[in-house]
């Protein structure tokens, strides 16, 4: 961590891409704050960014069942929760907890000259 723990910035990305990744700027990363999630569109197609202890990671910001938008879902204690037919997904890595077996969309993510960037494939 960089930060004294003070300060609401995230400090950290979720990055597993592959060296040849291609990354595409999406925002400033100090208008995420810990604990928060930011619907965000981007040329790779609609997102939901969160930052977990100043984590970030990225989402496609649709529900694997049908198409539900998570960003107008519940999202408390780590957990997201489709506004449709109230699916829930671990927002550490996008696992489904309610069902279990299902998984989000995830992209890559990293912080870069103070920007988030996702990973244009998704992982
Ligand atoms: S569309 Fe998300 S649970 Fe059905």
């Amino acid at each position: 961590m960089m930060d004294s723990g003070a300060s609401p910035k995230q400090t950290e990305s979720f990055h597993d891409a592959p060296e040849d990744a291609a990354w595409i700027d999406v925002m400033e990363a100090d208008d995420l704050w810990i604990g928060d999630r930011v619907e965000a569109e981007s040329v790779a197609g609609p997102l939901l960014l969160i930052n977990l202890a100043g984590t970030v990671f990225a989402y496609e910001n649709r529900c694997p069942h049908k198409g539900g938008r998570l960003g107008d879902g519940e999202f408390a204690n780590g957990v997201i929760v489709c506004p449709i037919h109230r699916w829930e997904f671990c927002a550490h890595g996008g696992a489904g907890i309610n069902p279990a077996g299902t998984q989000l969309k995830r992209y890559a993510v990293r912080i870069a000259d103070g920007r988030i960037q996702v990973a244009w494939e998704r992982v």
